[in-house]
This record gives structure tokens, C-alpha cells and sequence, in this order.
């Protein structure tokens, strides 16, 4: 029993060098699953883990000998790095500064981004926790203004079809299933976010991607939990932050383009792989304003 996700279904597989493995039990203590276990001064896989090998790599990774390998479920040796000193790690006044200066940013100077850019935010965001490895995100990257005003002009195109999902009569019919929150929040939110996006466009306006330099849109698939992608989107927005550049989520997009016949076929023109449960997009390119102050913000509860 390998646990699913949209790339592989089967589990990774654990080889150990006996004759390298000195038995000091780190790979047992930081396996989660019980994948591995220690018999005769050595280790072994247990051959009674919970899930079977996930292929997250810690084993690999505490392993002071290289006595471990994991192969499969996208992973190899070949996936392990040096890691850098812990000096040269942001501390955490040098990570709050950088959290503290950042704002949602929705004017961009008509500058674009460098594709190097690009690749370093993806770098990062390829770093977050991956839920159940491996990683069942993906990202469609707009890497240009125009392809992101594109994707929002024909975004609005299709909303043009689907708005009687906010009618009257589709809300009435709904309200006993999806229950009162669902329903003021379409009637108080996706109604008027509808109208809006269809009347800016009209106008040459667009505020569902602001013709941002830079979208990246990051989804889930069927099997991820969908938390997944937006922790992605998050490492990717704080290292976007760190590399000077403006960002700003936007929830509004994914939940239009997931259910029916005509979301599929707007998912397959973008490039867009599959339906996911959520989803967000990320735009970003170099701000326009520049904020004085930061802003304190608040958890409902902490206790
Ligand atoms: C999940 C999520 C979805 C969001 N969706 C939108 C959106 O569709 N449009 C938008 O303009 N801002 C969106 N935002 C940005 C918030 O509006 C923004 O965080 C808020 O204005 C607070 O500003 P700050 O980020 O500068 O603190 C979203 C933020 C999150 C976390």
C-alpha cells in the first residue's frame, strides 16, 4: 500500500549498505512511517511501515555514513545537497524585516521581470513542505504583461457564460445545500467580484491579475490536500519579497475555472493540468508605490 498522488502510486524503495551502516539509529529515529528499524547493531528496512516509504529523504539525509539510499516516488541520491552553515542563514530579525516590509501590491512599473527572477521564486517555493511526497503541485507560469492580460481578458470572456452561477434563482436553488456562509458570501462577494471584473474589463481595466509582469498560478491535483499549493505560493511570495519585487495573491480565479464542462475546456487552453481542490495565483513584478509603515496585523484567537 503506497499512498497515491497524481504522479506515482507506488512506494520508494530503501536500500541500506550493511557494511557502511554503523548502527547509530538516526534513520530509525526520523522516519515517521516505521520504514526502518534497527536489528543486529544495523539498520534495515522493517518491512512494517505504516504507509510504506513516502520518499520524503530524511533517512538519506541524517545518515552520517551514506549508508541509505531511496529510490523512487521521484527521488534518488542524487536529490541530496550540501547544506549551508547556519551562520549564513537569515536570522530571524533579518526574515522579519523582510515580512514586516511587505504589502499586496497591485501597481507594477511598466518593468518586466527577469526570467532569472522567475527561477530563483520557483527555486524557493520548490522548498516548501510538500505534503505527502512528492510534491503534487503545479504552476502555470504568465512570465510576460501581455500573456497575463491575455489570460484575464479570456478569463472574463468565460465568466461572460458562467455568471448565471450568481443569479438569483441559481443562489435560491442552492442556499439548503451549501448553507448560509455560501450563500452570503456569493451574494455579498462573488456577485459583485463578478460584476466588477466583467465592468473594469469593458472599461480596459483589468483588476482579476492587475496586467501584473508576472502570474504564477500554483495548483494542486485531485489527490493533494489543499493546503499544498498555497503553501508553495507562500515561499514563493516571500522570496519574491526578498529579490525587491512587488506580489499579491489572488484566490478569486480558481474557484470559477474547476467544476464542469467548460471549466475543463478553459483549464486545457491555459495549460492548466487538472482540476485541484484549491489553488491561487501569485502576481508579481516591481511596485510602484513604496509603503513608509508597515502594518500590524491580528489572529482572531491565540490561546
Ligand atoms: C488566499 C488569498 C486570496 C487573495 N485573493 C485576492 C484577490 O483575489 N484579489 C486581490 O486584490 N487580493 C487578494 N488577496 C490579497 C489580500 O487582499 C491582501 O492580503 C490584503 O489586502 C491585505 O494586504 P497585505 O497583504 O498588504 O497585508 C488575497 C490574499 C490571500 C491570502
Amino acid at each position: 500500500m503506497a499512498i497515491p498522488t497524481s504522479r506515482t502510486k507506488e512506494p520508494g524503495v530503501i536500500t541500506v549498505d550493511a557494511a557502511r551502516c554503523a548502527g547509530c539509529g538516526k534513520c530509525v529515529a526520523v522516519c515517521s512511517d516505521l520504514s526502518l528499524e534497527l536489528a543486529d547493531g544495523i539498520c534495515r528496512p522493517s518491512g512494517h511501515g505504516i504507509f510504506e516509504c513516502i520518499g520524503c529523504g530524511q533517512c538519506m539525509a541524517v545518515c552520517p555514513e551514506d549508508a541509505i539510499e531511496v529510490h523512487g516516488r521521484f527521488l534518488s541520491p542524487g536529490d541530496l545537497f550540501p547544506l549551508q552553515s547556519k551562520e549564513i542563514s537569515a536570522s530571524y530579525e533579518a526574515l522579519m524585516g523582510l515580512l514586516y516590509r511587505r504589502r499586496s501590491i497591485r501597481k507594477y512599473k511598466n518593468l518586466a521581470v527577469e526570467p532569472s527572477l522567475i527561477d530563483k521564486v520557483l527555486e524557493a517555493a520548490k522548498t516548501a513542505p510538500m505534503g505527502l511526497p512528492p510534491s503534487d503541485v503545479s504552476v502555470k507560469v504568465f512570465d510576460s504583461k501581455e500573456k497575463v492580460r491575455a489570460f484575464a481578458e479570456d478569463f472574463c470572456r468565460y465568466l461572460e457564460k458562467i455568471k448565471w452561477i450568481s443569479s438569483r434563482w441559481f443562489l435560491a436553488l442552492m442556499k439548503p445545500f451549501w448553507g448560509k456562509e455560501t450563500d452570503e458570501l456569493f451574494r455579498n462577494f462573488m456577485r459583485p467580484l463578478i460584476d466588477k471584473y466583467l465592468s473594469e474589463m469593458k472599461r480596459g481595466e483589468n483588476v482579476v491579475n492587475y496586467d501584473a509582469p508576472v502570474a504564477l498560478y500554483f495548483y494542486g491535483s485531485p489527490y493533494s490536500d489543499p493546503g499544498d499549493p498555497l503553501i508553495a505560493a507562500t515561499y514563493a511570495m516571500i522570496a519574491a519579497e526578498s529579490l525587491g519585487l512587488g506580489t499579491c495573491m489572488l484566490g478569486a480565479v480558481h474557484p470559477f475555472i474547476q467544476n464542469g464542462r467548460a471549466a475543463k475546456k478553459f483549464r486545457e487552453k491555459h495549460g492548466i493540468r487538472c482540476k485541484s481542490r484549491e489553488g491561487i495565483f501569485l502576481i508579481m513584478g516591481y511596485p510602484k508605490a513604496e509603503f513608509l509603515k508597515g502594518i500590524r496585523r491580528t489572529f482572531v484567537s491565540v490561546n
